[in-house]
């Protein structure tokens, strides 16, 4: 069975068909990556998946039961983490609390109850920190384990983003351009770690405008253009087709 399987989603914005009519599935143990121009639709498709937004019509389901109307919070306790293009980082905690704040999620289900028990929970519970800090070494910042987020390079909060999410344990992790601003060489390491995630037994979906790192790692890819699927397949059959050619070349 697919571990995603989204049915004829589509989501209307006073008017703007922002997804219409997607269809895919996401076997367990792929990375599979969404790509398609500014305003194609990836991050409403993403918002849709993990709850932010209701569809306006079809059917998302997560091993096989429909997920529509459930919360965030409900989708992490089914194991689906996502980051956000835009990085959602509390700047006035340190970096190793803000993946605390993915565990406390994890284990109350709740973000508000999770945000006013955190001072007493951070004292007591150890064992939440030492899984921080190693999700922190996991992504590469073990540099930063004492350091506070605003004090942090935008490459390693982009990092930082992403232990966090992975702090939920996540089956099907949604990653929305994790290298978005990044030079080449951090553009490479986070190659390497969504690679690494993905080998650890996470399944990945990934949105990405680096194309080298797109056609790296895909084992499928969906093309979205205003909203619609273009085109889906693996990368050879992706890279080549005419209407995916013509898509970028008019963006
Ligand atoms: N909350 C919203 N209210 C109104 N319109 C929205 C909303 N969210 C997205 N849209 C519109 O939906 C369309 C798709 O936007 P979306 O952000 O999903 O694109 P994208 O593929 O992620 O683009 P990018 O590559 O620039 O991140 C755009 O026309 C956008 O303006
Ligand atoms: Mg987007």
């Amino acid at each position: 069975m697919s571990l995603l399987s989204v049915i004829s989603l589509s989501k209307t914005f006073d008017g703007v068909k922002a997804v219409q009519n997607v269809s895919f599935s996401v076997e367990p143990g792929v990375i599979y990556s969404v790509i398609g121009p500014n305003g194609a639709g990836k991050t409403t498709l993403f918002n849709l998946i993990t709850g932010i937004y209701t569809p306006s019509q079809g059917d998302i389901r997560v091993d096989g039961a429909s997920v529509i109307g459930k919360l965030p919070n409900e989708l992490a306790a089914l194991g689906v983490a996502r980051t956000f293009q835009n990085l959602q980082i509390c700047m006035n905690m340190d970096a190793c609390e803000n993946v605390m704040v993915g565990a406390h999620l994890r284990l109350d289900r709740n973000l508000f109850k999770a945000a006013f028990r955190f001072p007493a929970l951070a004292r007591r519970d150890r064992a939440l920190k030492q899984e921080a800090e190693d999700l922190m070494r996991f992504v590469g910042l073990e540099n930063y384990l004492t350091s506070r987020a605003d004090s942090m390079p935008y490459g390693a909060l982009k990092r930082l983003e992403i232990a966090r999410a992975l702090a939920l344990k996540p089956r099907l992790l949604f990653l929305d351009e994790p290298a978005a601003g990044l030079n080449p060489r951090e553009t490479l390491d986070v190659d390497g770690l969504v690679r690494k995630i993905a080998d650890s037994g996470v399944t990945v979906v990934l949105v990405e405008h680096n194309m080298k790192m797109v056609m790296n790692l895909s084992d499928r890819i969906l093309v979205m253009d205003y909203g619609k699927k273009l085109v889906e397949g693996t990368r050879d059959e992706v890279r080549h087709h005419p209407d995916v050619i013509a898509a970028y070349l008019g963006a």
